[in-house]
């Protein structure tokens, strides 16, 4: 695909730049240091642009009205502060190394307990259904947020497409695993690939969406390039990055970081600032661009601050117990 192509049904005017993201980000951070106007961070995170990066294709799409109102993380803080251990455990690592991945040509494979499956191309995806831009919360689970303008669409939208079957219960999301392309894969810091999962019910809600970009472009490398899963209301290690294969599955999958380490992290994962992490409270959060003495260690929501969208699907459910 060329670099200028446009993709999508809603006129350009409708997106919001990269730039003025950063420009109003910056605008605001300099204003309050008392500082004149700079062009990306004040020696914050970002203030080196990533190496990886994406393929800089330019995606057109309608702001949702799922999208939260608070100021979004700049486009350098949120592509060069990244957790992608398939390029390395560091902050760093993923901007730094991810450029070996090679984003085309890229199919998903969608399976399992359904009567349609059937392989995706990257380009049949990017056409699938209309983008929309959801400016989403993503919080992390080792106290850290963001606010990120993704493009994507509901995963319903895929759901539907493939028509899952009675049984089909769970949805199984897996990584790529290449080590060619994956330096990260040496370490034995996670078992490879990369698998996480949903219950059918979360898989379906409107917020859970298939991420194509960020901040009217396709993805970079090191945020999940070129197709991720995001669900706002769980931590995002919930959110597998550069996704190949999703299955529709009878039980539940056995995702990565339960598996590694059981006691730390449960199948729902959903941001609960009641239940700490065992060595960590969750109770607080660092916004990610509010750092040294502007930083402010925000309360964190219950379901990220989703609850009225989500809480219902949790009904009867024992929160401390299924963390
Ligand atoms: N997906 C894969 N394949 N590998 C990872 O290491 N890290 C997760 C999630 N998805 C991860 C992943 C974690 S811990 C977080 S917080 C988010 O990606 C970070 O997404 P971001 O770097 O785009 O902000």
């Amino acid at each position: 695909m060329s670099k200028d192509a446009t993709i999508g049904r809603i006129a350009p005017s409708e997106i919001t730049p990269r730039r003025l993201f950063d420009n109003r980000r910056a605008i605001l951070r300099a204003g309050a240091a008392g500082l004149a106007y700079a062009p990306l961070g004040l020696g914050g995170i970002g203030s080196a642009l990533a190496a990886a990066g994406g393929d800089g294709t330019k995606l057109t799409a309608a702001r949702s009205a799922l999208s939260t109102m608070e100021r979004p993380t700049t486009y350098a803080d949120a592509t060069s502060y990244n957790n992608f251990y398939e390029f390395g455990t560091d902050k760093a690592d993923p901007a730094r190394y991810a450029h070996t991945l090679k984003i085309r040509p890229w199919t998903v494979s969608v399976e399992g307990e359904v009567n349609r499956p059937k392989v995706f191309d990257i380009d049949e995806l990017l056409r699938l259904a209309p983008l929309e831009e959801r400016i989403y919360r993503l919080r992390c689970v080792e106290g850290w947020s963001m606010v990120i303008p993704w493009v994507g669409y509901s995963f319903a939208e895929i759901i539907r497409r493939v028509e899952p079957r009675g049984n089909a219960k769970f949805v199984e999301f897996t990584t790529l695993a290449d080590a060619r392309q994956m330096p990260g894969l040496s370490s034995e810091v996670l078992q490879w690939p990369y698998v996480e999962g949903l219950r059918i019910d979360e898989a379906s809600h409107r917020l859970t969406l298939l991420a194509l970009g960020v901040y009217g472009e396709t993805l970079p490398r090191q945020n999940g390039a070129p197709v991720r899963i995001v669900v706002p209301w769980k931590y995002g290690f919930k959110s597998a990055k550069s996704i190949v294969r999703i299955r529709f599955v009878e039980q539940q999958p056995i995702t990565s970081w339960n598996r590694t380490a059981p006691y730390e992290y449960g199948f729902y994962s959903n941001v609960n600032p009641e239940v700490d992490h065992p060595r960590w409270s969750q109770a607080r959060e660092r916004r990610i661009g509010e750092d040294g003495f502007l930083q402010n260690r925000r309360k964190t929501l219950m379901f990220n601050g989703y609850g009225a969208e989500v809480a219902a699907l949790y009904g009867g459910m024992d929160l401390r117990r299924q963390f």
